[in-house]
């Protein structure tokens, strides 16, 4: 049987903005009522909703994983949803030479998960590297997608040019296939993501539907699963640019109180004395008043109000003490995880048997539709 959809798509640049469009339209009303069906415990319960999502350990994490993803996942937990959280440890080598301290990357992202609030007996927590049977999944989905496609990618697109002139890795090139494995080998159908993530999603979706259609009969083997959009915005960092570690822009979740105020110590601001809320004027005010806001539950321009001609002293002052204040807590049940990381690999590892348990069932199923088995 032919694949037909393989090569569907844009073709000019113009195309390819408009098909983007159309498709994050269509993402957007499926995530909408997929938060509806979350909220109403009948539907989800009919519906055998299981969540699959996932962090490179790349770096510590910070308050924009906090407020973006971690309290939503918990969330999501709490409402008696199976979730699988996914340590994506392969995927720090897509756009990098060296994997780094991997190990001190997934013991800080694993005690970040439990003191947010992620419950190991509810969710299970696994990292790539533990559970081959992602990567075998990952052969057979290869064979249902054009190199054509895998190059129109646009995040790949975006992460390439963000690699320096870096050539482009197999890895790099085929890793939205392997993270379509992550999320079919459990059976995922919700994905938690943010927009840049969709072009994934829509890869998995393609993967699932011409797996059925091609291996299994027509048999509906694998379910296409959606994204679930964040709704919050993006954190910005202290200087108004995407928080990130690697830019020094950030508040990680692990630093210490006075850590945190030097960090915002230093941070820029201009010489305007009256603290107002002008994102596109005075990025890095708007992003601290929008921090501040973030952990009191204000409005960033009642917090510009409220500060006004106190400067860029005073808001500082009033960030610290939003940040520190709010993550105390946080950094208190992190401290004791941090300590403890015998415990914290104990979860891993009783993770990783989880999640190996239901691949292994998902490789063994797609190994017979394939005639592979001996
Ligand atoms: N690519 C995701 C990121 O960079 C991480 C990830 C890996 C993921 N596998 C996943 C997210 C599966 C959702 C589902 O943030």
């Amino acid at each position: 049987m032919t694949v037909t959809d393989t090569t569907q798509g844009a073709d000019t640049t113009e195309d390819a903005a408009l098909h983007a469009d159309a498709s994050y339209a269509v993402s957007h009303a499926r995530s909408q009522t997929l938060h509806e069906l979350i909220d109403d415990p009948q539907a989800r319960g009919r519906d055998r909703l299981r969540v699959l999502t996932g962090d490179r350990p790349t770096g510590p994490l910070h308050i924009g994983h906090l407020f973006a993803t971690l309290k939503s996942r918990v969330a999501i937990q709490d409402k008696g949803i199976d979730t699988f959280i996914l340590v994506a440890d392969y995927q720090v080598i897509t756009d990098r030479d060296s994997i780094g301290d991997v190990r001190a990357a997934t013991l800080g992202q694993l005690a970040d998960y439990l003191a947010s609030g992620i419950d190991p007996e509810r969710s299970t927590i696994f990292a790539h590297s533990a559970v081959p049977e992602v990567g075998q999944l990952t052969l057979s989905f290869l064979s249902l997608v054009s190199d054509a496609e895998l190059r129109r990618n646009p995040t790949v697109k975006d992460e390439l040019a963000a690699t320096d002139g870096r050539p482009l890795s197999g890895l790099l090139l085929t890793y939205p296939v392997h993270q379509a494995a992550d999320i079919l080998s459990v059976h995922g159908t919700v994905v938690p993501v943010g927009r840049d993530q969709l072009p994934h999603v829509e890869q998995t979706r393609a993967i699932a539907r011409r797996f059925n259609q091609r291996y299994a009969a027509g048999e509906q083997y694998f379910r296409a699963p959606d994204a679930l959009l964040t709704e919050l915005p993006v954190v910005p960092g202290l200087d108004g640019k995407k928080m990130s570690t690697s830019r020094g822009n950030g508040i990680s979740l692990g630093m210490t109180a006075d850590e945190t105020a030097a960090r915002i110590r230093k941070a820029r601001t201009d010489s305007e004395r009256r603290i107002t809320f002008e994102p596109d004027r005075r990025p890095e005010v708007a992003s601290m008043l929008r921090i501040v806001g973030l952990f009191t539950g204000e409005a960033p321009e009642a917090v510009a109000a409220r500060i006004g001609d106190g400067g860029a002293a005073v808001l500082k002052r009033e960030l610290t003490a939003a940040v520190n204040d709010g993550l105390a807590p946080h950094r208190e049940r992190r401290a004791a995880l941090a300590a403890d990381p015998a415990y914290l690999e104990s979860v891993l590892r009783e993770g990783n048997a989880r999640a190996r348990e239901v691949a292994t069932r998902t490789l063994d199923d797609v190994h017979d539709r394939l005639g592979l088995h001996y």
